[in-house]
């Protein structure tokens, strides 16, 4: 499974030494996508090829061979087969990167190789539009800032280190110039994502950043597998049927002593259909799970499944995980499944608790699927107020059927209004 953080930001600010230590830190592939451009830029100085001469940049676009390789702890760049992990930095190339990178050719060609060599892989991608056009999807996106005068500062001190004695001034021109020039770059040009983290390193050290994007790395790890957890089908087996039985006897005991439940109507012994109900409380739900003799799986939030106890309930009576601050294809699917296989399914079209007192507008996701499926619906009315001791009545109503509404998305709200006004009504019955 591909994993990707999107380390994005102006020269100077450390991103390259951050994603170092990250990448290692992690496990991850490295992917400096500046050190690429420099790579596109050094053939061209070694060809003699100008910056007009389109076509003479195709062709080295075309045979380019670019290979990023961790060897002997060393990150180490080889362009067509010769390491120039030194070479790309020289000055030469620093002064003529800048111009090759905003060629759209080259962008376009240099982009679609960062996305292949990411392809279903663990990658930690450093650049300046990584988060905002390579992958606008990251999983982690940072955008990593600093003061131009402490990027200068910084940039004229490695310098030094390396005898490169440039006038801290001319450095600053220096990147004051880039800056200028990778923010107003046709394409993919240096912008802030809108879902990036900003984090100005100014007066941080590399180890403070480093420990602030690490926690956001493993933050974002830690939600995948719990996602990877949640969403998991487990498959039914003699088992997990014996233990659901056992548990159902025992629920459904507690919930006798709790409540008084009382049952009008019931199922079809048979077929599929969606059991559409309003929703009081949490333990509403139970009382048709447990008190049904069908299994019923019924649609949850995906953030029910967090909670320790509740997540292995989830799981043993196959409810549904679902995200309710967007369209979820994945469980839409997974409803649509269950139906096929002439199963029930249990929805709350008012989305959360008491949402029609709220005000709020019923989802039409079960009248969608009802009809899409060619499955009626079941409304039903669940009433009490869950006070201890008190009756809570779960009556059943006629299955409602919405063929005459097939092919017409948009009477999908006229359906949903029918299974609602069937789910009020049973509500006030009480005998
Ligand atoms: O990060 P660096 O200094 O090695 O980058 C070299 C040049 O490439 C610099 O001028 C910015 C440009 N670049 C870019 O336009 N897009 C990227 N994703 C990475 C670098």
């Amino acid at each position: 499974m591909s994993f990707i953080v999107a380390i994005d930001g102006p020269a100077g600010t450390g991103k390259g030494t951050v994603t170092k230590i990250l990448a290692k830190k992690f496990k991850l592939i490295n992917v400096d996508t500046g050190a690429m451009y420099r790579c596109v830029a050094l053939d061209m100085l070694n060809k003699g090829v100008k910056l007009e001469e389109l076509d003479k940049i195709k062709e080295i676009l075309e045979n380019i061979n670019i290979e990023l390789k961790h060897e002997n702890n060393k990150d180490l760049v080889f362009l067509n087969d010769e390491d120039v992990t030194e070479k790309i930095r020289s000055k030469e190339v620093s002064g003529f990167v800048s111009q090759v990178s905003s060629i759209k050719e080259v962008r376009l060609s240099m982009v679609g190789l960062q996305r292949k060599m990411a392809e279903g892989k663990e990658v930690i991608m450093e650049g300046r539009d990584i988060g905002t056009y390579v992958f606008p999807a990251a999983d982690v996106k940072i955008y990593l800032d600093a003061d131009l005068e402490e990027r200068a500062r910084r940039r004229f001190k490695q310098n030094k280190e390396k005898g490169i004695n440039t006038p801290y001034v001319e450095v600053l021109e220096n990147i004051k110039m880039r800056d200028e020039n990778d923010k107003s770059k046709e394409i993919g040009a240096l912008k802030l994502a809108h879902d990036a983290e900003v984090i100005d390193s100014t007066s941080m050290s590399i180890n403070q950043v480093v420990r602030e994007i690490s926690s956001i790395i493993q933050k974002k790890k830690n939600e995948i597998k719990m996602q990877g957890k949640i969403y998991k089908e487990r498959k039914e087996n003699a088992w997990k049927k014996f233990v659901r039985k056992v548990v159902k006897v025992f629920l459904s005991a507690l919930y006798h002593i709790a409540y008084r439940v009382k049952i009008n109507g019931s199922v079809p012994k048979e077929g599929a259909y969606i059991l559409c109900c309003n929703h009081i409380n949490y333990l509403d739900a139970a009382a048709i799970v447990l008190f049904n003799k069908r299994k019923v799986k019924f649609v949850a939030k995906e953030d029910l499944f967090t909670h320790g106890i509740l997540y292995w309930l989830g799981h043993l009576f196959d409810a549904i995980p679902i995200k309710r601050d967007m369209q979820d294809i994945e469980a839409m699917k997974r409803c649509l499944r269950v139906l096929k296989k002439g199963e029930l399914l249990g929805i709350f079209p008012e989305g959360t608790r008491k949402g029609m007192e709220k005000n709020m507008k019923a989802k039409n996701g079960a009248a969608y699927m009802a009809i899409k499926s060619n499955v009626k619906v079941i409304p039903v009315g669940i009433h009490g107020t869950f006070k201890p001791f008190s009756k809570v009545y779960v009556n059943y109503g006629e299955p409602i059927d919405l063929s005459k509404y097939k092919n017409q998305k948009d009477k999908l709200d006229e359906a949903t209004e029918i299974i609602m006004e069937q789910i009020v009504m049973l509500t006030k019955k009480e005998d």
